[in-house]
């Protein structure tokens, strides 16, 4: 790459079925210009997000990504120049440059965020996962302490904090998450009081065993059969926080429960509730404050992923989607 030279991933093609590197295709393009009102931005930090995937279905609370478009994502980023006012050389901003080196952005598009060390907490606790976790867990599951609170997709990005919160507000903290490796590490660094392989072929057992006074709270990244697995575990008047469905993202089979719902639901008094992290953003700074307190304190353990090369970022998505990560996984550009 030379400084004249914008290297982009486009994807040249959504897929039907799983997503694989060929949907994706590394391009050098002249530099942008920004116009009025808009800043060059070099891109830091992309983040590897599971809903970049389910953007490629079509609409969700953002519109679809279209084939032969640079492929869309959040990252962290430093002004190189600017015809916007307000935005100077050397600030850095949180928006969705997608997959390249440089975007020239409308400043409206830019959030301006602090320079603080290291930068990529910006995408990983003080980011859209730690934001999620937090506003998800306490806005919507309202734990209480001695409450038993599950969290699948547990060793990911946002279920990785979502659990060491609820241990925070004194809870029994279960996660599931695929294979021995990750729920040794849950139980063993993270402090979670257990953790359940989905993968082992026994859930719902594994669950009410690690879980026997049943679940008050249960945060859902995953949906399908851990969802269902969950429900008839749930206790009167429990609490569902449904973050996303990240096991039907990628080529699944259309899931075809959880059954038993709405009786479950009206029997046990559930509250079963979506939530959007975008639409806390007003409340942030009562988060950032705790989750700044807590990590200065050592009582919330950061877990990043990063991974280095523009070029790799397909492939990072490729390997997220099929679990390889652990904690908040980026691509340093
Ligand atoms: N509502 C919101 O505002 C909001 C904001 C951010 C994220 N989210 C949602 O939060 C969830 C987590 O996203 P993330 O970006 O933080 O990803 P992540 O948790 O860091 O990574 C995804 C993890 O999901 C697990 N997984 C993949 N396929 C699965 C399947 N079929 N069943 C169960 N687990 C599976 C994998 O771990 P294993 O090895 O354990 O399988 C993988 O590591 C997603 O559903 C995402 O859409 C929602």
């Amino acid at each position: 790459m030379t400084n004249t030279t914008n290297r982009q991933i486009l994807l040249i093609e959504k897929p039907t079925g799983k997503l694989g590197p060929e949907h994706f295709k590394l391009s050098d393009v002249a530099m942008p210009e920004p116009k009025d009102g808009e800043a060059l931005l070099r891109v830091r930090y992309i983040s590897l997000d599971a809903a970049n995937r389910a953007w490629m279905h079509g609409a969700t609370y953002r519109s679809a990504v279209e084939a032969n478009t640079v492929m869309a994502g959040g990252g962290i980023a430093e002004v190189v120049s600017s015809k916007a006012e307000g935005l100077a050389p050397g600030d850095i901003v949180f928006a969705d440059t997608g997959w390249q080196d440089y975007a020239a952005l409308p400043a409206k598009h830019l959030t301006r965020m602090p320079r603080i060390e290291p930068l990529t907490y910006l995408l990983s606790v003080y980011g859209i996962a730690g934001l999620t976790a937090y506003f998800g867990l306490l806005d919507i599951g309202k734990p209480k302490a001695g409450e038993t609170v599950v969290v699948s997709a547990a060793a990911g990005s946002v279920g990785s904090i979502v659990g060491q919160i609820a241990k925070i507000k004194g809870c029994h903290v279960v996660g599931i998450a695929g294979g021995k490796d990750k729920c040794h590490w849950l139980t063993a660094e993270l402090g979670f009081d257990a953790a359940v392989d989905y993968k082992d072929g026994a859930l719902f057992k594994a669950l009410r065993a690690a879980a026997p006074k049943g679940i008050d709270v249960y945060f859902d990244n995953v949906g399908g059969e851990i969802l269902e697995a969950c429900l008839p575990q749930m206790n009167n008047y429990g609490r569902i926080a449904c973050c996303g469905a990240i096991s039907q993202y990628d080529g699944a089979p259309q899931a075809t429960g959880p059954r038993g719902v709405p009786g479950l639901i009206v029997v046990k008094r559930l509250v079963m509730q979506g939530f959007i992290v975008m639409d806390y953003m007003k409340e942030r700074d009562r988060a950032l404050t705790d989750l700044q307190g807590w990590v200065a304190s050592g009582q919330l353990k950061v877990q990043e992923d990063v991974i280095d090369g523009l070029e790799n970022t397909p492939k990072a998505l490729i390997g997220l989607l099929a679990g390889e990560n652990r904690g908040k996984r980026m691509v340093k550009v």
